[in-house]
């Protein structure tokens, strides 16, 4: 996957701030109002410039327009609104397609979070795609799939002026060093549905996964990016260091 010309860059970010200058004058916030902490502001993209990204990152695998086939990928045309997992005679992974009965919609928040990381959102994805970290480039690209909606007009260029800052966790929150004893004392409430033994029948298996993917799950559900109800009610109770500590514990079960 080649990587974007310095120059388009810089061009997108000095477009990207004048952008920002339009946005932050937006109807959501007044103007002076200090962006609270747990949001961003969010420039607009520049749709001909997502076209290259998606050229170069997507395009491989994936099909977009009136024609558009499934590919290696689904077909992605009118993605926006479009529920995972429901494009017919595309065989999904178990995983994407448990997303899509919770639930799971695409949209800004969940699209942006599925290209910066696909695990994040899909532990079990059969996206082999290794996450797109520009976030200007992301926006970008989101604004070239607008684009392929049958109402672009309709959807808002971005989901208000200001939006969550996920799945971006702070490196410091990613970086907790859990403690797996105390990992194991938390564990009790889990394994009354998740089995110890690894067993995945319904309930996905949770033992042995790299901990970054077990707290980037976690943390997907706890900020209500993932849909499910359940999960969403067991991580609101968990703090960072819990949520380390379990990732530290179930990582290292051997079935
Ligand atoms: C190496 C191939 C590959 C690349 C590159 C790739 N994808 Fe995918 N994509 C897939 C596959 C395979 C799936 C199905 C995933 C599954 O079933 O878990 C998928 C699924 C998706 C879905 C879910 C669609 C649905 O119907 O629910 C979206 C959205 C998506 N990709 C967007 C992108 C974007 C945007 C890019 C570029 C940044 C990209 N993908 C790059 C292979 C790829
Ligand atoms: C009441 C049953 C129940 C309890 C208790 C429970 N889970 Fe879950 N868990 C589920 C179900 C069902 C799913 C699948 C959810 C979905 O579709 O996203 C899930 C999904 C997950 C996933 C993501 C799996 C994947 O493949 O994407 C992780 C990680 C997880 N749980 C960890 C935990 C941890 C850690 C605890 C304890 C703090 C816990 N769960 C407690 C039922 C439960």
């Amino acid at each position: 996957m080649r990587s974007l010309p310095i120059s388009r860059r810089c061009l997108a970010s000095g477009l990207a701030v004048l952008a920002l200058a339009t946005v932050s004058a937006g109807p959501a916030r007044a103007e002076g109002e200090a962006i609270p902490p747990n949001v961003t502001a969010v420039p607009l993209g520049d749709a001909e410039h997502g076209g290259e990204v998606w050229f170069n990152e997507c395009s491989g695998c994936h099909q977009i327009g009136p024609a558009a086939e499934n590919a290696v990928g689904p077909n992605l045309t009118r993605i926006f609104g479009r529920r995972a997992a429901t494009i017919e005679d595309f065989e999904y992974s178990d995983s994407l397609a448990r997303q899509g009965r919770d639930g799971l919609i695409w949209d800004f928040d969940t699209l942006d979070a599925y290209i910066t990381n696909p695990r994040t959102l899909v532990s079990g994805t059969r996206m082999g795609y290794p996450g797109l970290e520009d976030a200007e480039a992301r926006a970008d690209l989101l604004a070239f799939l607008r684009t392929f909606s049958d109402s672009p007009r309709d959807i808002p260029e971005a989901p208000a002026t200001a939006r969550r800052i996920f799945p971006d966790l702070p490196p410091e929150v990613l970086a907790i060093q859990g403690d797996p004893e105390y990992g194991e004392y938390l564990a009790s409430e889990c394994t009354t549905c998740h089995q110890r033994s690894g067993a995945n029948e319904g309930i996905p298996s949770i033992t042995n996964w790299p901990e970054e993917y077990f707290v980037l799950a976690l943390h997907a559900y706890r900020s209500g990016l993932r849909p499910h109800p359940v999960m969403q009610m067991v991580t609101a109770r968990l703090s960072d260091e819990e949520i380390a500590a379990l990732a530290a514990y179930f990582a290292t079960i051997q079935e």
